[in-house]
């Protein structure tokens, strides 16, 4: 079986677009916000609309940045997620899960 290569692009510069599920709290959250801080464009998602506004008012450049109301259960809702993301952003670089 081929080595993995070690994973090091993030920290080698450049902005990237990352998409991170359960964006509203916790690991998400703090994902979100290191990854805008270092540069790169996040596209966030969870379900509660309120909690995603909570979190957006910490983003300096939201225009930058997407987030979006997203059940990752219903396939609907994830298909709706990429379709805006294809049209708005392109193919992210990371996904964060
Ligand atoms: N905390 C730890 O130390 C730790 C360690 C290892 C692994 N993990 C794993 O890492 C993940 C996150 O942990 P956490 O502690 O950060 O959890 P958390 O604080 O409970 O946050 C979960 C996030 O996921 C969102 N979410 C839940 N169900 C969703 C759904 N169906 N669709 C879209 N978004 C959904 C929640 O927002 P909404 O409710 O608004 O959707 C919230 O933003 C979990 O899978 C956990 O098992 C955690």
């Amino acid at each position: 079986m081929a080595a993995m290569a070690p994973f090091n692009g993030i920290a080698k510069g450049g902005s990237r677009t990352v998409l991170i599920t359960g964006v509203s709290k916790g690991l998400g959250r703090a994902l979100a916000l290191e990854m805008a801080k270092r540069g790169h464009t996040v596209i966030g998602c969870s379900r509660t609309q309120e909690q995603l506004n909570s979190l957006q008012s910490e983003f300096p450049n939201l225009d930058n940045h997407l987030f979006l109301s997203v059940d990752v259960k219903s396939n609907s809702s994830v298909e709706e997620l990429a379709r805006v993301v294809a049209e708005k952003n392109g193919v992210p670089d990371i996904v964060g899960i």
